[in-house]
């Protein structure tokens, strides 16, 4: 059976740095992969942790995501392959750091991630853009170029604050320049069971925002952080530890809202 791909594309996006958007991002994105979904991770933070965490660092020289948006190099032309069959990324590094000054003066400064992707669409079955921690020109870029946003929370007290800036961007974005965009859900991340703080904040989360949480929340595994200085998303470090099962979790749950399975 042979059928036409037209890939979902989400954005990982928070302002807050820490809050778990590059762990979901690689992790997810296995989850996905090992799923039997043809999976692209788009790394546009200029730390570059998405990268090295699939095992595609700056040390393996190659076009990145920096020469799609200065240069002229197709998307096409800087993917890697990953340690995981289904699982493709578009990687960057701290070049990208110029971007944001450089995308001031470009017309479509804000369209620019959409058009690097297009001719990918029809590639994969999903496209997982990783964003820096700010509300810069990269996360617009991201909020545009996506169908849908996912927005990691870290269970601790000052988790809201900040969101609100979020989803008035998210909205901003969607008046503007992307109005298909919508917000696929609220993950919660680094869930601790031992700390009432963290059902506190989940609770206040959860009626806040109903329906758009994820039920999967993401507990804090100490595996999860170990696995990317191993260039390994945690499905291959670790299949079976917490964190892993979490993430196979989320993908399926994702699988189901976006009624893909
Ligand atoms: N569920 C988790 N359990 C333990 N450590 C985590 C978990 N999620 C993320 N981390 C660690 O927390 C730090 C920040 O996570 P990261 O995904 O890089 O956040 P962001 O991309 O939002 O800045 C990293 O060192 C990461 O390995
Ligand atoms: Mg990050």
């Amino acid at each position: 059976m042979t059928s036409t791909l037209i890939a979902k594309t989400i954005v990982l996006a928070n302002q807050k740095g820490g809050v778990g958007k590059t762990t979901t991002a690689m992790n997810l994105a296995a989850a996905l992969a090992f799923k039997g979904k043809k999976v692209l991770l788009v790394d546009s933070d200029p730390q570059g942790n998405a990268s090295s965490g699939v095992g595609a660092s700056r040390a393996n020289g190659g076009p990145q995501l920096y020469d799609c948006f200065v240069g002229n190099e197709t998307a096409e032309s800087c993917l890697r392959p990953t340690g995981i069959k289904n699982l493709t990324v578009l990687p960057s590094s701290i070049d990208l750091v110029g971007v944001e000054v450089e995308l001031i003066s470009m017309p479509d400064r804000e369209k620019k991630l959409r058009k690097i992707l297009r001719p990918l669409r029809d590639r994969f079955h999903f496209i997982l853009i990783d964003c820096p921690p700010s509300l810069g020109l990269l996360t617009i870029n991201g909020l545009t170029a996506a169908d849908s946003v996912l927005i990691p929370m870290q269970c601790e007290y000052f988790a809201l604050e900040g969101l609100a800036q979020l989803i008035e961007t998210t909205r901003k974005v969607k008046r503007t320049l992307n109005p298909g965009l919508y917000i696929e859900g609220l993950l919660l991340t680094m869930y601790d069971l031992r700390n009432r703080l963290t059902y506190q904040v989940a609770a206040e989360i959860k009626s806040h925002f109903g329906e758009q949480v994820f039920d999967t929340v993401i507990p804090r595994n100490v595996r999860l952080s170990e696995s990317p200085s191993h260039g390994q998303t945690i499905l291959e470090y670790d299949r079976n530890c917490p964190g892993a099962r979490a993430y196979e979790k989320l993908g399926s749950e994702l699988l189901r809202r976006s009624k893909q399975q």
